[in-house]
């Protein structure tokens, strides 16, 4: 179970629930190609924007195994929304958790998705209680695999052509982190 005690605040980020007035902030960088890229979505329409942010309104809390928590990033200096995260509980019994993450290019490069992915690891651990919290991405997303790995979140594989993705044999890193890890960080 995960209800967060939201808002989250970082030095330069508040992390909270979506709600509806938040449609023109996701689609200023769901409807970018290159935001897509690498993502099992292609680049959205409003309307495509909109469904999705429906079900990140509803993936409000974890109540039991399968479920994911939606978390809106907002920048404060502006109050618009400028990332997604996802934790998603894979296994209960296993205690085990994925992440995810979608920045407005716009803000890239600032370490703000760091920032920000650092209180997702400790919703997971922290909140939800996994023993451990793994990330995937598409071998040539070099911003995704460097953002895990200052997280301090270990590779673990590198799966050779494991998917044929949008016409192309790709590869696939997986990155995790332990609780104990993640403690000893703290
Ligand atoms: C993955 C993604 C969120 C990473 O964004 P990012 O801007 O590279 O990550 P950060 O916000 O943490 O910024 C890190 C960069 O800012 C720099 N930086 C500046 N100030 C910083 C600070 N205070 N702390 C950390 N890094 C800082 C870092 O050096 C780094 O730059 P570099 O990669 O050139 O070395 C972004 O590329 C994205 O949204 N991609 C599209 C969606 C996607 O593919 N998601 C992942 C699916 S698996």
């Amino acid at each position: 179970m995960l209800a967060p005690s939201y808002p989250i605040t970082t030095p330069r980020l508040t992390l909270r629930a979506f709600t509806e007035d938040d449609l023109d902030d996701l689609y200023a960088f769901h409807s970018l190609p290159e935001v897509a890229r690498y993502l099992y979505w292609e680049a959205r329409t409003r309307e495509e924007t909109e469904a999705a942010l429906e079900e990140k309104i509803g993936r409000a809390e974890i109540r039991s195994d399968g479920d994911a928590l939606s978390v809106a990033v907002e920048l404060r200096e502006t109050g618009r929304v400028v990332g997604d995260l996802t934790l998603f509980w894979r296994s209960e019994e296993n205690r085990q958790g994925e992440i995810g993450y979608v920045f407005n290019p716009a803000c890239h490069g600032r370490g703000l998705a760091t920032e920000a992915a650092r209180e997702l690891l400790r919703l997971g651990f922290d909140g939800l209680g996994v023993h451990r919290l793994y990330g995937r991405c598409d071998a040539r997303n070099i911003p995704s695999y460097r953002l895990m790995e200052r997280l301090g979140m270990r590779r673990e594989a590198h799966l050779v052509e494991n998917e044929f993705f949008e016409g192309e044999w790709s590869d696939e890193l997986v990155y995790a982190m332990l609780a104990r890890e993640w403690r000893a960080q703290a």
